[in-house]
């Protein structure tokens, strides 16, 4: 079986054994081929109390007891919840932390904000920035969530860069537009170098929440433009390197197909990362398909 990572290099499955590194998010090969690590993250979006989540993390963390780390596993519950996650996440536990949102300046007058230093304090290793639902019912524009990536990027945190079109715009054939544009207006003025660790994640809006999953051929042909103009806009090495992850009704039963495209390097997930079983199903056939040289 083929196996490839990276842009044109098919390698044997069986000639490569990486030992996945969680805090590197790609490397290259001996034969210069990136291997970029599997993503699976949780948005939990405004559910789960923080009681409610310090049981379910409990839960899931026993489901995923020895589950080989072939990919790396977030979740990035409510700020109210971060405390009660981290506090029941114990040591041997895969999952790592995410927040949903911040501000980008680090402290002030900014009522009901929260920043990149607390998120870090509370042990948020990732966040998710310019999600559609924080574009269209918060009326978030290209211009603060580039002034997010740049305070997440200061201190240490990982962005995941949300965008997407609507149904609108893929019906008038604008998709690869919308999605250029969103790109262009998030990373300018930012090296190479500052946007190393940065993922981001396609979700087409009309999929979102709505039972109806971009199909693989959606979602391949779309992470291809996003490559493309990173490389051409970035580098061709941030773009071979950055992690493109699918979100919008991913569920247990069409993560296999979509995570066996090699642009395919994760996925996104709302409303099935909400149970255990459904969370740690994903989690499984994600690491199952990112396993290499077994
Ligand atoms: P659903 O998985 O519920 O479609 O939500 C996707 C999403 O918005 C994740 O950020």
């Amino acid at each position: 079986m083929s196996y490839s990572k990276g842009k044109h290099f098919p390698v044997s499955r069986r000639s490569l054994t990486v030992q996945i590194d969680p805090y590197s998010s790609s490397r290259a090969t001996p034969g210069g081929i990136t291997l970029r690590t599997g993503l699976i993250v949780g948005n939990w979006k405004m559910n789960k109390t923080a009681s409610d989540a310090a049981i379910f993390i409990r839960a899931l963390s026993e489901r995923l007891h020895g589950l080989s780390s072939h990919v790396e596993l977030v979740v990035a519950p409510p700020f109210t919840a971060l405390h009660a996650v981290r506090t029941a996440l114990d040591a041997s536990s895969p999952l790592q932390l995410g927040a949903q949102d911040m501000f980008w300046e680090d402290q002030g007058a900014y009522t009901g904000e929260v920043s990149a230093p607390m998120l870090v304090d509370l042990g948020c290793r990732y966040v998710i920035l310019g999600h559609s639902e924080r574009r269209t019912l918060f009326g978030e524009q290209s211009d603060g969530i580039r002034k997010k990536i740049r305070a997440a990027l200061k201190h240490g945190l990982r962005p995941i860069l949300c965008i997407g079109e609507s149904l609108k715009q893929r019906e008038s054939g604008t998709t690869d537009d919308v999605l250029t544009q969103q790109l262009k207006e998030s990373l300018p003025g930012f090296t190479a170098e500052a946007l190393d660790g940065i993922t981001v994640a396609y979700e087409p809006i009309w999929a979102i929440g709505t039972g109806k999953s971009a199909t693989v051929e959606q979602a391949v042909a779309a992470h291809q433009t996003i490559r493309r103009v990173m490389a051409t806009t970035i580098s061709p090495a941030i773009a071979d390197s950055t992690r493109i992850l699918y979100g919008g009704s991913v569920t247990p039963q069409n993560i296999a197909s979509l995570l066996a495209s090699n642009h395919v390097d994760g996925a996104l997930i709302g409303g099935a990362c909400l149970q255990v079983d459904s969370f740690a199903t994903i989690a499984s056939v994600a690491s199952a398909a990112r396993s290499i040289g077994v």
